[in-house]
């Protein structure tokens, strides 16, 4: 039985909850292991559809345990509210297990977020203003809250006032804010701790036992390798390890036990917030992608950045998380186009690159090659089989399979649970 990561290729928003929720039926346990509700994915279930933050995807499906792990800065609050509307959905949400070391995200910490990105000007990196950054940084500070300080008010009032000393001088002498104190944070954080108790656990513990009983495991990435805070397009990322390495800090089980590393990628490019993007569309085809791909934030309903398909991005994102699968996603939305650029490499003042450049200078002024393949005009949303689609959609994926490094294992022909075709079993 395998433990399987699911993780984002490009900027993401991939379509990996689709890709998740798609497996449920088949596995044990769903963990999230970095990130926190600066995520947001969307699924559709019998033309239901659901906006997901911070419960993995796997909580839509009847059976399977989601876990919030170690590696995740949870928001209490939102955690709750999205309990509550997915409860009041007839979604059953009572088998959730939440790390006892899980960071969580204080009142303050979104106000850093907020007023650091006023601070930074045109160098802000248009974050999701949920306060992530800041509690990674408390967390590798060594300053944070974590949960299991929820259930100790003595502990929980020490490390918020260590946290506030810090803060405080920061939003009144820089930031012009007025000071916070520890009573309204300790007061905030308390709110919701009882009812979060029986969620919580030692689920590195819990994991690890899931394994050694022959359970399957999916292990779902928030954001994705181009975000990610080491691989990404740094300083214009997110703060946490969104890459397979993470899965295996973010949870407490080790590399060895993992099987398979799928790299969800759509069949564009999409990105949100600010940062380098080679192969961004800024004219009528890229306002066309986004009409038809819908790309529009399912967390902050910002209109998503487009441009084409960039495989030297495929390709980085293959080596630095060792992927074994690919799934596809969106190639339903390309259906109509005469031509379809790819992206197979750079050009950087006259200069090649085949591979990511390692100087973020030359990411920035990377124009891209592009390779013009075929496009077709049938509507696919209905091929469950590889041999059901048009010869040159076949193409198109043949070709980025070719330049990706990795086999296309999977591929989404539209939103709903069902408009998949599989070429390959990811759980085999
Ligand atoms: P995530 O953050 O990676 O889970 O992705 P998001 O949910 O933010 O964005 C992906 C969007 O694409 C969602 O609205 C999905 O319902 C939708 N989606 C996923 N796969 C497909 C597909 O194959 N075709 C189409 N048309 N939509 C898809
Ligand atoms: P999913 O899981 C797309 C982006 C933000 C910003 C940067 C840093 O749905 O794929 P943060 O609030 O994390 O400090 O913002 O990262 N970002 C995302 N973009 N999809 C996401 O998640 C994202 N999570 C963060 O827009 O540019
Ligand atoms: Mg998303």
């Amino acid at each position: 039985m395998p433990a399987v990561v699911v993780l984002g290729v490009q900027w993401g928003d991939e379509g990996k909850g689709k890709a998740t929720d798609q497996l449920g039926s088949r596995i044990d346990y769903v963990v999230k292991f970095n990130g926190g509700n600066n995520a947001g994915h969307t699924v559709v279930v019998g033309g239901e559809k659901y906006a997901l933050h911070l419960l993995p995807s796997g909580i839509l499906s009847p059976g399977v345990v989601p876990v919030i792990g170690n590696g995740v800065v949870i928001d209490i609050e939102v955690l709750f509210e999205e309990i509550d509307a997915l409860e009041s959905r007839g979604v059953d949400t009572s088998r959730l297990r939440v790390s006892s070391a899980a960071h969580v995200i204080a009142p303050y910490n979104r106000t850093v977020d907020k007023v650091t990105e006023r601070f930074l000007g045109k160098r802000r990196i248009g974050t999701t203003g949920r306060g992530i950054g800041p509690t990674y940084s408390d967390k590798i500070n060594r300053v944070g809250v974590r949960i299991q300080d929820l259930f100790d008010e003595k502990i929980l009032r020490e490390k918020v006032e260590g946290a506030l000393d810090q803060k405080n001088h920061l939003l009144v002498k820089v930031y012009n804010r007025r000071a916070i104190t520890v009573d309204e944070t300790v007061e905030d954080l308390l709110r919701h701790a009882e009812r979060l108790r029986p969620y919580v656990g030692d689920t590195p513990l819990e994991l690890n036992r899931a394994l050694d009983d022959g359970k399957t495991l999916v292990f779902e990435a928030g954001q994705a390798t181009m975000l990610d805070i080491d691989h990404g397009t740094y300083p214009f990322v997110t703060s946490s390890s969104a890459t397979a390495g993470g899965a295996c800090t973010g949870s407490g089980v080790g590399p060895t036990r993992i099987d398979r590393v799928v790299g969800v990628a759509k069949a564009y490019t999409t990105r949100v917030g600010e940062g380098p993007f080679p192969t961004e569309l800024l004219d009528d085809d890229g306002e066309w992608l986004r009409q038809t791909g819908g790309e529009f934030g399912t967390t902050t309903g910002r209109p998503r950045r487009t441009g084409w398909y960039d495989s030297v991005v495929s390709r980085y994102a293959s080596r630095v998380n060792g992927l074994t699968d690919i799934v596809l996603t969106k190639l339903d939305v390309l259906t109509g186009r005469e031509s379809i650029p790819v992206c197979v490499a750079y050009e950087v003042d006259g200069k090649r690159f085949d591979e990511m450049p390692d100087d973020q200078s030359d990411f920035h002024h990377a124009t891209p090659v592009y390779e013009h393949l075929d496009g077709w005009t049938e509507d696919i949303t209905a091929a469950r089989d590889f041999d059901d689609l048009p010869k040159n959609a076949q193409r198109y994926l043949l070709r980025l399979e070719e330049i990706s490094g990795t086999r296309i294992s999977a591929i989404g022909v539209g939103p709903g649970r069902e408009a998949t075709i599989v070429r390959h079993d990811l759980l085999g």
